[in-house]
Parts: C-alpha cells; structure tokens; sequence
C-alpha cells in the first residue's frame, strides 16, 4: 500500500536518521521543507522532498498548503483509570491542595477504590475512549502507566488492559508498572511492607507475563522515600525492567538523583528542581520531562525547561493525563503551555513534544519525526501561517487530519 500527500505547504520535524533526541541548543531548531510530498508505504515514511512526486500510488491525500508534522508522542499518562474524580475538583476549587485532598484518603486511593470496583472489560472501554480522544488530537504514541490498583490482583488487571490497548489500538503503546503510586488502603501505616510486597510479589508477576516495558515510582514528599524507590529499581533490574521516576513533583525528594544511578529512561514532573538535579542530569542518557498540564491544573510551578536547556540538557514534555492533576491529553495545549508558561521558543517546545517525549518513551527510534523509514503518524493541519501559530492560537482547530497507522 502506497500513499502520497502531495502540496504540503510546510513539512516540519525533519531529521536525519539515528537522532534520538535534541539537547542544548539543538532543541531550538526546527527542520522544514516549504511546497513537499511525502511517501508512506506500508505505514512508514519512505521518501519526501520538494514538489511532486513522480510515481503513482494507491492512495492520493491532498495536504491542501497545511503543515505536515509528525504526531506527538506522550510519554507519560495514566489514561487507565476509573470513572473520575469530579468530586475533588470541587474540594480542590474550595481550596484543598493535593496532598490535603490524599491525605484525606481521597486522590488515587480513591482512584483505586473506583477500579476495583469496574470490570476489567468496562476498564477496557473507558480506557479506549481516552485513547480515541487523544488520537484526535494528534497523539500517536502513548505510554501508559498502572498504579490505581494498589493490590496485586489489580495491579495485574490494569496491565492486562494497558496489554489489550496495545493489541487493539492503532496508536504505539508502552506499559509503566507503577505499583507505588500511593500505599495500597491494606497496608497503611505499614509502607515497608507494601514496599516488600511491590518487590516481592507484584514484580515477579508482572515480569513473568511480560506486561511492563518500565517500571516507575512515586518518588516524592509524602509518597515513597528515596530508599524505597532504590530497593524497588534494585529489583527490576534484576529483571531487566528499566525506570521512569515520578520525581520532585511536591518537594526536592531525590528522585531525580536515584533515577539517574539507576539508568532511568526519564524523570518526570521536575516542578521542583534546584540546579543539583540539573547537575546530576548531565552527561546521562535520562530524558528530565516536564509536564505543565500538571502544573497548570493544580497550581503548582512549572519546570525550569530554560535554564535545563541553556544547560545544554534536553528537556520534554508530556501531559500526565490523569483524573487528579491533569485531567486532559491535549499534547497540543501542553505544547502551548510549554511556550506561553515555561517560556521555550515554539520550535523548543515542538521538539520537546515530538523527538524528546519520543525519547522518554523508548520509541525515538521509529517515531517523533519526519525521517526515512520512521512509522508515518502523522499531523495535517489546515493552512497556517507559521509553526509559532499552532501554541499561540491553541484553541482554534487547526488539526485537519491524523494518520496513525
Ligand atoms: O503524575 N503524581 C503522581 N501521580 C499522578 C497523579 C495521580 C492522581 O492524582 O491520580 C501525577 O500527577
Ligand atoms: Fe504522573
């Protein structure tokens, strides 16, 4: 099957083969070919240039003078969950603060308590709704993490959908064990034995069905402590499972630190940083990820992507999608947020949600750009007038078409 788009008005997210991710100042660039084709056979990008393209193919798409740009890829969210938590909004809007909201029993427990309640059919279904809804928005990969089981039974349960998602959706899907998310209702006041029991009981279980890509851990004030989140990486590494941290979210918590000894692929939130985790990120091949959606909803500081990039470091962005602290999947808004909060450049802020989350999510080798032989999930959009226009006017639909698959 051979598909051409032809009158491209702008082609944007050109990169040679073999770059993984953008740092420093290599994120402030954005690669563009003005009035392209681009080839698809069989789902990948096989060639693309100026003009026209000279061969016939089965199917013809008309670009129409929009920009042509790989999807977004977003490398961290808990899309499978649960009813939601409509309730705590209106807590959150009375003034609570999220760690008042959980340590009223409320936050994931409560998440927890909605999942184990829901099949894991129905579990399924609310899942693929999410999944749908930010396919529509441009999203073309996802990495999905567990963590509103909180047992073993249902940890196990999210996986399996996480699995199912990834059999059944068009989208790229990656699996995140997050088993210390919050310490299970049965075990609080004991959180050494929930953390035995992450170790000793739900790891084996989840590396023996091969249901998790990553494993992650709330490392965070109030949440699980450095040493838990070590013994914790300890053990999947013996079964080869490589982290992603849920770090500095709340406070300076180390995770940032104990995620780079322990090879993560990413630490994420960052809305806490001083220049030691800045320090510690360099010179390793852990992706920091920030996620202003996040900061937007509850109010909390975005990260310091600018100084993390005048560092020289590589920085993205990903939307947490989730029914706490960023209830939307809107990559768009989060590239938006990136420019008008955190300040990057539009050209920082495309890279950070494209190449970089491609990264954060182990998946830049076949997605997050335009290059030859990369998966062709792909972002039409109406015409524009530049790159810039897509974040500054992010309410008007500009996205026209998405191919995934
Ligand atoms: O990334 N910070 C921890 N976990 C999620 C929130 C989960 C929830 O509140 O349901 C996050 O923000
Ligand atoms: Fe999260």
């Amino acid at each position: 099957m051979k598909t051409v788009i032809y009158n491209i008005g702008t082609l944007a997210g050109i990169l040679p083969e073999g770059t993984l991710k953008l740092e420093g100042e290599a994120m402030g660039h954005v690669e563009c070919l003005n009035d392209a084709y681009l080839v698809i056979e069989d789902g990948i990008i096989t060639d693309f240039g100026i003009g026209q393209d000279g061969d016939s193919a089965n199917e013809y798409i008309d670009a129409k003078g929009g920009f042509v740009m790989p999807c977004f890829c977003d490398s961290h969210t808990h899309i499978v969950y649960a009813g939601c938590r409509d309730g705590e909004f209106r807590d959150k809007i009375a003034g609570l603060s999220y760690e008042e909201i959980a340590a009223r029993g409320g936050g994931i427990l409560n998440s927890a308590d909605l999942l184990h309640e829901t099949s894991e059919d129905e579990l399924y279904r609310q899942s693929m709704e999410r999944v749908n809804e930010i396919m529509a928005m441009g999203t073309g990969a996802v990495e999905i993490k567990s963590g509103y089981g909180l047992t073993v039974e249902d940890e196990l349960k999210m996986l399996r959908v996480i699995r199912r998602i990834k059999e059944t959706a068009p989208i790229t899907v990656k699996a995140n064990f997050l088993g210390a998310h919050a310490v299970g209702r049965a075990y609080r006041g004991r959180q050494s034995e929930y953390v035995d029991l992450v170790c000793n009981e739900m790891l084996p279980k989840v590396a023996e069905e091969g249901l998790a890509d990553y494993v992650d851990v709330f490392c965070d004030e109030g949440f699980f402590t450095v040493e838990e989140t070590a013994r914790i990486l300890e053990k999947a590494a013996e079964y080869g499972i490589r982290p992603k941290i849920h770090a500095n979210e709340l406070e300076v918590s180390g995770g940032v630190q104990v995620g780079v000894k322990y090879d993560a692929l990413s630490v994420d939130h960052l809305e806490k940083t001083t220049d030691a985790e800045i320090e510690a990120l360099r010179g390793s091949g852990t992706m920091p990820t920030m996620l202003p959606g996040c900061s937007f909803f509850l109010g909390l500081p975005y990260g310091r992507a600018k100084d993390y990039i005048n560092a020289g470091l590589p920085v993205a962005l990903a939307s947490d999608y989730n029914p706490g602290s960023s209830p939307s999947g809107n990559m768009r808004f989060v590239m938006a947020l990136g420019c008008i909060r955190m300040r990057l450049t539009p050209e920082q802020s495309f890279n950070a949600c494209t190449i970089n989350s491609a990264y954060a999510m182990g998946v830049s080798d076949i997605l997050g750009s335009i290059t030859v032989g990369k998966k062709a999930n792909l972002i039409i959009t109406r015409p524009v007038p530049s790159l810039a226009f897509i974040p500054y006017s992010h309410q008007t639909p500009v996205i026209e078409r998405v191919i995934i698959s």
